[in-house]
């Protein structure tokens, strides 16, 4: 039954018994590609004569198991899809209410565990080393460890790792010190070294990661007084470049947001560099985001990834989502925050230009979600075993984001607003929550501190349509601050004239973009894709003019072959089939794989409605180069377009 009080995507039941602390031994081994060790879960009885405690797993092999130190019984019932295998322990009687019971588990991941990729040395930058990383959210912490694999409940954790190669994980370094030798000066890729590491602040379990490979360290300076420390790791060769790209941004505006919000409370803001099939443009785990390679461009025009990344130290790390129906509060939360941020340290203009490109994303997915209109919605009411991750879209971002500025605006701006983001955080920071606790803590804040004029402006937003609508639409016209958007749109619209004249020799030069950030080039190329009015021939002479058929933006590149689908009988799509499916594969200039689904997942898409076959063919034979959640993702892509 579909229930949003309720996380339909985990088995586990921490209303009846919690764990508090979980204590990971591990051991990484390369050369089986799996992690060994156990997990020890120091549990608090919720409600008294509590049975058993049940974690969730996903293809784990379970060895041993102790319950206060004695050998416990247990029960592992069949795997069901999405949700995984329950493992049900059985607890001593007649506990009471805030008993301790302490429960370790030895144990094995698998090679069916979809959190985990195992890079041989040829998919590293280095090519000397393998690496190994994970991704947990949303719903794979449980093929990592069983646990309670639900962001309902927040544990500590520690953890020591034993690895030939230096491990990272979600926490603060115990030892060895991480601006000490590389592999703490032993030999890497031979030797083993235990990485100590402790989590004091309890987190949701989807952001425990590990990552284990051929990394370096570069520590950013700093503002003064902060107690916090943050840098970034990446392989020896990506150190430099990767440094540059994010130094100056990242500390500031770390410090920007403790201003606007509260102090930074996990202690270390790192951030990893991943090689390129990693899934997700970035992934915001405790203490250290995980960041595609593609950000590296060279410019820092893609930092504000960064940016997004660590606004989630606030909003969805230290207030989360209760269950995947409220996973809107994490990410429409973070990309509002995000963007005033934008506007404090650069411009109100680029607050209003982020929104015009997030509206692009969002009008596209609500039409792909035509005939799944559920997904439409903010709040979604999940079935049993539904995946979390088939409504992944930017829905929950951009609606998310609209629906906050659009409250902001209600209640008289931004100056106003910020007080209460304020409060918010601090009501609810450490705990996970609903959007009816949001909406009650938003209305009580607004009696208390606006009087009935606030309240009786709360009760005029259209809260059924916002959170629970349907449709291509948001329930109110948004307006952004058009200004970095005019000259792309004014761009546009020459070569959309250019095509209804039928013009065989438009007047363009390469430098009519001389003056344009990568953004706008990205605005100018999906403006094109509203007016679907460039044939082929104008298509393939702006891809070459404006050197964007082959440039290593990927962002660019992905609009430019969106572009060229659109038709897919074009003449066009047909010639850029194979480049672009090159592209994906990294068989091209840019000779590494697209990982990231933003761009591999629509590429793939609208491929295959060119030519279904050479994608199929292309996408078997180069689909292990991909992350497993990615190859399962894009396997049902693939597949639910048969028609
Ligand atoms: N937490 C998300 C990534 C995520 C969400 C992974 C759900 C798995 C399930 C992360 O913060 C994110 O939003 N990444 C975006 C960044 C972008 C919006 C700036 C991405 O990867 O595209
Ligand atoms: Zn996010």
């Amino acid at each position: 039954m579909a229930d949003i009080t309720r996380d339909t995507a985990s088995q586990s039941n921490p209303f009846d018994v919690a764990t508090e602390h979980a204590s990971f031994i591990w051991t990484v081994d390369f050369e089986l590609q799996v992690i060994r060790g156990s997990v020890t879960h120091k549990l608090t009885v919720k409600k008294d004569s509590v049975k058993e405690v049940i974690f969730d797993t996903w293809d784990l092999e379970i060895f041993r198991i102790e319950v206060n130190g004695s050998n416990g019984k247990y029960d592992i019932k069949p795997k069901k899809a999405v949700v995984g295998s329950a493992l049900h322990i059985f607890l001593p009687s007649n506990l009471k209410q805030d008993d301790k019971v302490t429960v370790k588990i030895d144990y094995s991941t698998t090679g069916g565990c979809t959190a985990l990729q195992w890079l041989d040395k040829r998919q590293t930058q280095g090519k000397e080393h393998p690496y190994l990383f994970s991704q947990c959210q949303p719903t794979y912490a449980r093929a990592l460890a069983p646990l309670q694999d639900t962001p309902a409940n927040k544990i500590k954790y520690s953890a020591a790792v034993t690895s030939i190669l230096p491990v990272l994980l979600s926490a603060r370094r115990v030892s060895p010190p991480a601006d000490g030798p590389p592999h703490n000066g032993k030999a890497v890729g031979k030797e083993a070294v235990v990485y100590k590491y402790d989590q004091p602040v309890p987190i949701p379990t989807y952001l425990i990661a590990i990552a284990s490979g051929n990394m370096r360290y570069k520590l950013f300076s700093k503002p003064e007084g902060k107690s916090w420390t943050s840098g970034v790791w990446a392989e020896p060769e990506l150190i430099e470049k990767a440094f540059w790209e994010f130094s100056e941004d990242t500390t500031r505006f770390l410090s920007a947001e403790e201003e606007i919000i509260i102090d930074y409370q996990f202690g270390v803001y790192d951030l990893l560099v991943l090689p390129p099939s990693f899934p997700y443009g970035g992934m915001e785990n405790a203490c250290i985001s995980f960041l595609t390679p593609s950000l590296l461009t060279g410019d820092r025009t893609l930092v504000d990834v960064v940016v997004h990344e660590l606004t989630h130290s606030w909003f969805g790390n230290g207030v989360t989502h209760a269950n995947p129906s409220h996973f809107w509060l994490n990410e429409g939360w973070t990309t509002y925050i995000e963007r005033v941020l934008q506007e404090r340290l650069h411009s109100p203009a680029e607050r209003g230009f982020a929104y015009v490109i997030g509206s692009k994303a969002l009008y596209d997915d609500l039409e792909r979600y035509c005939d799944q209109p559920k997904f439409q919605r903010l709040v979604i009411s999940f079935q049993n075993e539904e995946d979390p991750d088939d409504a992944y879209s930017s829905v929950p971002y951009e609606k998310g984001a609209n629906f906050i500025l659009h409250l902001e605006q209600t209640l008289g701006g931004l100056d106003v607003f910020l007080p209460y983001v304020k409060d918010y955080v601090k009501t609810f920071l450490g705990q996970s929550i609903t959007t009816a606790q949001w909406k009650d803590h938003l209305y009580s804040y607004w009696s208390q501190h606006g009087g009935p004029e606030k309240v009786a402006a709360l009760d005029t937003v259209d809260w059924e349509g916002w959170l629970y609508g349907e449709g291509t639409h948001l329930p109110v016209k948004m307006t952004y601050d058009l200004s970095l958007a005019e000259k792309a749109y004014h761009l546009a619209e020459r070569w959309h004239n250019a095509a209804k004249d039928g013009s065989s020799a438009p007047d363009f030069k390469p430098s009519d973009i001389q003056d344009f950030n990568s953004n706008q080039i990205v605005v100018f190329l999906e403006k094109l894709h509203g007016y679907k009015s460039l044939d082929s021939p104008l298509i393939l002479h702006l891809g070459k003019i404006y050197h964007i058929a082959e440039t290593q933006n990927a962002e660019i590149r992905l609009r430019f072959y969106i572009l060229a689908f659109l038709d897919p009988l074009a003449p066009a799509a047909k010639a850029l089939l194979i480049p672009a499916i090159q592209w994906l594969i990294g068989e091209d200039n840019t000779g590494v794989i697209k990982g990231r689904m933003k761009f591999c997942r629509p590429v793939f898409r609208a491929a295959a409605r060119v030519n279904r076959k050479a994608v199929l063919e292309a996408w078997n034979q180069n689909k292990g180069l991909f992350h497993p959640i990615a190859q399962k993702l894009i396997d049902k892509d693939l597949e639910a377009q048969v028609v």
